[in-house]
C-alpha cells in the first residue's frame, strides 16, 4: 500500500523530505541514502544545505549512490549529474567522499560498472532511504518505459523527451545530452529499505494518477513501487492533479 502525501507546494514537499532525511541520520548516523537528480531535488538539496549549515543534520558517517549518470561523461563534465549533485548538496556538506558512490559515466567497460555498483550497494549493507523523482512518462531512474525493465543496474537508452527535459544541464540543447545512460534498475530501487517518490508540477500529475491507481506495468515503471511495503509519494497539490 502505498503512502501518499499531498502538500500545498514545492517548498512543502522538499521541507517533508529534508526533515525525513534529517529524522534519518539523527536516529541511524551512518545510514545509506539513494539520492535523485533533476529539478525536483533542487530545492531539497538547498534545505539539506541549510540545515547542515546550521548544525541540524550530521553527514559524516553516511553513505551515498546515485541513482544515475550519462554514459559517456566523465564525473567533472559541466552537464553530468555527478556535478549536479557536487554543486547542489556535495560540495556543502560534511559527507566523507569515500563513501560519496556514483555510476561512472566514463566508463570503459559499462556492463562491468554496473556490476561494480550493484555490488557496492551490498557492501554497503543495501540502501536504507532511496529517494526519487518521476518522468513525465513514468520512469524512475533511467528506467524508462517499455516491453521489458531491467532489475539490476543497466545501460540504458534515452527517450527523446527525457532528452529533451535533461537539455537545461547542456545549455538548453537537446542534441547535445547523451543517448545513453547508466541507472540502477528497478530491482535495485526495489531493495531499499523505504522509498520516497517526490514530484512537483502539473506536468507530473498524468504520470502519478497512473503510478498510483494504475495496473503494475513495465510501461509505466512507477507503478513498481506499488509492490514495495514501505513507499511514501509526496506530493504537492499540482502533481497530485485530481487523486482524493
Ligand atoms: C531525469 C532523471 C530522473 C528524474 C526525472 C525527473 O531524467 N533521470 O532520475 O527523477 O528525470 O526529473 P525532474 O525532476 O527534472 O522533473
Amino acid at each position: 500500500m502505498v503512502k501518499v502525501r499531498i502538500l500545498g507546494d514545492e517548498g512543502a514537499v522538499a521541507q517533508a523530505v529534508a526533515r525525513r532525511v534529517q529524522r534519518l541520520l539523527a536516529s541511524a548516523p551512518s545510514a545509506v541514502l539513494g539520492l535523485p537528480t533533476g529539478r525536483t531535488p533542487v530545492e531539497l538539496y538547498a534545505r539539506l544545505r541549510r540545515a547542515h549549515a546550521a548544525g541540524r543534520v550530521d553527514f559524516s558517517r553516511a553513505t551515498t549512490f546515485n541513482l544515475d549518470e550519462f554514459l559517456g561523461l566523465p564525473p567533472d563534465h559541466p552537464g553530468s549529474y555527478r556535478s549536479f549533485m557536487d554543486e547542489h548538496l556535495f560540495r556543502h556538506v560534511n559527507l566523507n567522499p569515500r563513501r560519496i558512490h556514483f555510476l561512472h559515466g566514463g566508463a570503459v567497460d559499462p556492463d562491468r560498472e554496473c556490476a561494480r555498483y550493484e555490488a557496492a550497494i551490498r557492501r554497503a549493507g543495501g540502501i536504507d532511504l532511496q529517494i526519487v523523482g518521476i518522468g513525465a512518462n513514468g520512469h524512475i531512474g533511467f528506467n524508462e518505459p517499455g516491453a521489458a525493465l531491467s532489475a539490476d543496474s543497466h545501460r540504458a537508452r534515452l527517450e527523446p523527451g527525457t532528452r529533451r527535459s535533461n537539455a537545461a544541464l547542456f545549455g538548453g540543447r537537446a542534441s547535445a545530452v547523451p543517448r545513453e545512460a547508466l541507472s540502477m534498475g528497478v530491482g535495485t530501487i526495489l531493495r531499499a529499505g523505504a522509498i520516497v517518490l517526490m514530484a512537483t508540477g502539473a506536468s507530473k500529475a498524468p504520470a502519478i494518477a497512473t503510478a498510483l491507481g494504475g495496473p503494475v506495468t513495465t510501461r509505466m515503471p512507477a507503478s513498481f513501487l506499488q509492490l514495495h511495503h514501505d513507499v511514501e509519494f509526496v506530493l504537492d497539490r499540482e502533481a497530485a492533479g485530481t487523486l482524493r
